[in-house]
């Protein structure tokens, strides 16, 4: 049987096309998930948010009770953009077209207008979204049919564990590619320098999520302030291409860490990777944290936290030194020390179940 992964001359809505040469591949931009949007603190310092998401507009905000709404940047009146550049803003936690002055709550509905009875049939298209310590998600499906899969629960927000700290890069890539890291375990070494990276039993999937685990080390002077051998033991949960999550125990010292890395296509062409740190306080390190030991636990926690997710982000730009000049490969010719790569692109074809092919495999 043809694959349908592989199928030429198909409209541009399945996973692999033929692109402009003839003889090269390209993935579906967007791949059906769940997608970060922005964070609640921003949201409520900016009032509305206007971005580009899977190559739509969308506006975001927050009504008075605390809830976020993700629409679309349409108003379903006469078409104005509902952004901040139009004019759109928010009053009374309620969006206000720039136009005609239509009022929209977070639900989508038209409330009012300045002249006359809203119009029932008058309603922004509204994303479904997820909020996990205070990241906002919305969920983008094939066709635009409604969340197939729940992202995990929250994780929990003891008072040990750090604030989070974002890092946003935008740059030519595609969410598969990005979330390809975290099962390619030959690339730790070689272009990030860990030594002994090994995998620990094999990678699961379950549905929706992809599970791979591994041991390393690195060594590495760190802000010019601490001297660490990082020996490492990380669990990568991957939830679709938009969202992966890795729990981190530093063995050394004794640390904990959470790492979420965000996958977002902009247009097609570029994606927003958001990295998000968070630690778990130190109280007793196995062994001294050089320059930082001396500071109360709060305080060297968040610093921590901001060195970590800083050392993560130089690891991430010598990715993008990569990812943004690659070319996909359907067939890779892969070796024993690949890691489970085959694995996770089977993984992937549930994202891509388009013509109305919803089968999970
Ligand atoms: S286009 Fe928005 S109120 Fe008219
Ligand atoms: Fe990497």
């Amino acid at each position: 049987m043809q694959n349908p992964l592989l199928r030429q001359n198909t409209p541009p809505n399945v996973e692999e096309i033929f692109g402009e040469g003839g003889n090269e591949f390209s993935l579906h931009p967007f791949p059906e998930g769940w997608y970060y949007v922005a964070d609640r603190r921003s949201i409520l310092k900016s009032k509305l948010i206007q971005k580009q998401w899977l190559g739509k507009d969308i506006v975001v905000w927050c009504d008075d009770g605390g809830a976020i709404c993700v629409a679309e940047s349409v108003c379903p009146h006469l078409g104005s953009s509902l952004g901040p550049e139009a004019g759109g803003c928010v009053r009374d936690g309620h969006l206000v077209c720039p136009f005609h002055g239509f009022t929209y709550n977070v639900a989508g509905t038209c409330v009012a207008t300045p002249f006359s009875e809203p119009p029932k049939t008058a309603r922004l298209k509204v994303l479904q979204t997820r909020e996990i310590l205070g990241l906002v998600f919305a969920w983008w499906g094939i066709d635009g049919r409604p969340p197939q899969w729940s992202l995990p629960e929250e994780p929990s927000l003891e008072s040990e564990w750090s604030d989070l700290q974002l890092r946003t890069l935008r740059f030519p890539g595609h969410p598969q590619e990005t979330t390809e890291n975290s099962v390619d375990l030959a690339h730790f070494r070689y272009v990030h320098g860990y030594d002994n990276v090994k995998a620990v039993g094999t990678a699961t999937v379950d549905g929706s999520c992809l599970v791979s685990r591994f041991d390393l080390k690195r060594r590495r002077r760190i802000a010019g302030v601490a001297d660490l051998t990082f020996d490492v033991s990380a669990t990568a949960y991957v939830h679709g291409l938009g969202y992966s999550f890795v729990d981190i125990h530093e063995h050394t010292i004794g640390m904990d860490i959470r790492l979420w890395v965000l996958a977002t296509p902009v247009d097609g062409m570029v994606i927003d990777l958001v990295l998000v740190g968070q630690t778990r306080e130190i109280r007793k390190p196995k062994r001294p944290l050089s320059g930082l030991g001396f500071l109360p636990v709060k305080l060297r926690t968040r610093i921590m936290n901001k060195i970590l997710i800083s050392v993560q982000k130089q690891d991430v730009l010598q990715d993008v030194e990569i990812w943004s000049r690659k070319k996909y490969r359907p067939h890779p010719r892969l070796c024993r020390s690949d890691g489970p790569i085959g694995r996770y692109r089977r993984y992937c074809r549930q994202f891509y179940q388009f013509d109305g092919d919803h089968d999970r495999t």
